[in-house]
């Protein structure tokens, strides 16, 4: 792939709109940066990319992702490093991820150079957006399209890609209480459940709001054929801890391959806890907590980073799980990817990507 450095044409904002930022008080997904970045793929080609001022798209009432749904993002973070540097966390990651889900969906491949030349000269133009304040990021939506104004169902033309950005602090504000979920299905065997596709998102809202109002945040998904063993939960992947062993399903095709998941099972191997990437059953949820074995439950995310769960609803029972102080693992990881997000820790898997200003 090319590494050729693109001239991206610029359009600054005539008025920065950050004074409208507390950054002492940032909702999640509300306020957006400045800028963002865009490039269409048209004659069979993707085309220089752009950076103009955020705002509203004009488009066609026939765009064939409003209807059939290819369309694909990426959830990925930066930070303010304590000399004002800004840093990304595992980019490459995602610009890869984003082509293996934009693959399952038929979108062309993105090339690197856009993605990551572009998304550095973007956060460069709105580098001030990026907290400075611990615990918030800004978290970057890169995301991917079909454009065609046709109503036929065939892989679109035509595509748009774009980068946009928004401050953020925590997604889920207290320790989550979730239900197993054994009717509805996120994904099965051969779907599209390993894609970042907006219709996996879009079709897990009706089965989640029915938890919510039950009293749950979020739901536990399991497999597709018995209902049996727990694959993600709500947007995030999920892990446990049980009698000292961090456990996490095996990822497949109904399973994101997450890139949280990937930093904790990795630096839980680094601390020297043994971890095991398998089949994970209710059944042995529910026996690990009678047996007062089940010492932790969270999800794992780029937006939610490190999710604890207080509560599992199973089979009719709520199972309350260990304080969350008293989490050993959960929260010796969650401390440490914090200092390597921030440039507070050595970084020794060449995970952060440093633009200095
Ligand atoms: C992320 O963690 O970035 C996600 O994809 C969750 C998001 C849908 C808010």
């Amino acid at each position: 792939m090319s590494t050729d450095t693109l001239t991206i044409n610029i359009q600054p904002v005539a008025k920065s709109r950050i004074s409208e930022l507390d950054f002492n008080n940032i909702e999640f997904g509300k306020i957006f940066s400045d800028h963002m970045l865009v490039s269409d793929y048209k004659n069979g080609a993707w085309q220089a990319p752009e950076i103009v001022p955020y705002g509203n798209m004009s488009l066609s009432p026939a765009t064939s992702a409003i209807h059939y749904g290819q369309s694909v993002f990426e959830g990925m973070k930066a930070y303010r490093a304590e000399n004002g540097d800004i840093l990304l966390f595992r980019p490459y990651d995602n610009y890869k991820r984003l082509n293996i889900s934009g693959d399952r969906m038929c979108i062309p491949e993105l090339p690197e150079e856009i993605f990551m030349q572009g998304l550095e000269q973007l956060l460069r133009l709105d580098a001030a957006w990026v907290p400075p304040t611990k615990g918030s990021a800004l978290y970057i939506r890169p995301f991917t399209f079909a454009t065609d104004d046709f109503i036929g169902v065939r892989p679109s033309s035509n595509y748009k890609f774009t980068i946009f950005s928004c401050p953020v602090g925590a997604y889920y504000n207290a320790p989550l209480r979730v239900a197993i979920e054994t009717k509805y299905v996120r994904s099965a065997e051969g779907g599209a459940g390993y894609a970042k596709a907006a219709g996996n998102y879009g079709a897990a809202l009706y089965p989640a709001r029915q938890m919510q109002e039950k009293g749950y945040h979020q739901l536990i998904w399991t497999d597709h054929k018995e209902h049996k063993y727990i694959e993600e939960s709500g947007t995030m992947n999920v892990m446990f801890v049980i009698d000292g062993v961090l456990v996490t399903p095996t990822t497949s095709t109904t399973i994101l391959s997450g890139i949280t998941r990937d930093s904790v099972l990795t630096l839980a191997r680094d601390l020297g806890y043994t971890v095991e990437e398998r089949r994970v059953s209710i059944d042995e949820i529910v026996a690990a907590h009678k047996a007062g074995k089940l010492q932790e439950a969270f999800g794992t995310g780029t937006a939610a980073t490190i999710a604890q769960i207080a509560t599992i609803h199973c089979n009719g029972e709520d199972l309350d799980l260990p304080e969350i102080e008293n989490r050993e693992i959960s929260n010796r990881i969650a401390d440490e990817l914090d200092k390597i997000k921030t440039g507070q820790a050595p970084d020794t898997h060449n995970w952060v990507y440093r633009i200095s200003l």
